[in-house]
C-alpha cells in the first residue's frame, strides 16, 4: 500500500497488519493488553480485569475474554439506546471504570466499534480514547521463536516478523 500516513508505517513506534477474521483481531488485541496490565498488576491479578463495550458489540469480543481467560463477570457491555443512536456514551464508560475502581477492581480494555453488526451504531473514538500507536504490547505478547523459524533477516531487525503480530505462524517476514 502507497502513501499511508506514518504512524500507520513499521518504520516508527506504530504500523499494520492484516488479521485474518475480524475476531481474531479481537483476539490478539485482548492478549497483548491482558499480558500488559498483567506485568504491572502481577499474574495473581487475572481476576480483576475488567473489559468495558456497549451491548451492540459483536459477540467476538466476548469470545476473546473467554479465550483471554477473562473472568465473564468483568465483562461490562454497557447499555446503549436510542438516545445515543446505540453508541457507548464516554459518561457510562466514566461511571462503569469510577464504580469498578471503587471495587477495586482494575479496568484494562475498552472496545469500540464503527458499524456495530446489530444496530450499525457508530461509538464516538476520539471521546473514548485515542488509539496507541505503540505494537510493542502485541509483538511481546505473541512472540515464539523457534529454531526453524530464525533467520538472519529477522535477528538483524531487517524485515517486519508478522507471525509476532496475529495467531498464524506461517505469515512471514516483509521488509
Ligand atoms: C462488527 C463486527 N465485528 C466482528 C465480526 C466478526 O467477524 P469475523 O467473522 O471476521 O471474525 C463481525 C462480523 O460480522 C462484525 O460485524
Amino acid at each position: 500500500m502507497r502513501k499511508l500516513p506514518d504512524q500507520f508505517l513499521s518504520s516508527g513506534q506504530g504500523g499494520g497488519v492484516i488479521q485474518g477474521t475480524a475476531s481474531e483481531a479481537v483476539l490478539v488485541v485482548r492478549l497483548a493488553a491482558r499480558d500488559k496490565i498483567l506485568r504491572k498488576s502481577g499474574k495473581r491479578s487475572l481476576e480483576k480485569l475488567v473489559v468495558y463495550a456497549s451491548d451492540q458489540t459483536h459477540s467476538c469480543m466476548q469470545k476473546a475474554c473467554q479465550i483471554a481467560g477473562i473472568y465473564t463477570k468483568n465483562l461490562r457491555l454497557l447499555k446503549a439506546d436510542q438516545n445515543s443512536n446505540y453508541a457507548l456514551t464516554p459518561d457510562a464508560v466514566s461511571e462503569a471504570i469510577s464504580s469498578d475502581l471503587s471495587e477495586g477492581l482494575i479496568p484494562f480494555f475498552l472496545c469500540a466499534t464503527i458499524g456495530t453488526t446489530s444496530s450499525a451504531a457508530a461509538d464516538p473514538l476520539s471521546a473514548l480514547g485515542k488509539i496507541s500507536k505503540d505494537r510493542s504490547a502485541l509483538i511481546q505478547s505473541l512472540s515464539t521463536n523457534p529454531e526453524y523459524l530464525r533467520n538472519k533477516a529477522s535477528q538483524e531487525h531487517a524485515v517486519v516478523d508478522f507471525k509476532d503480530w496475529q495467531v498464524p505462524l506461517g505469515r512471514l517476514s516483509d521488509r
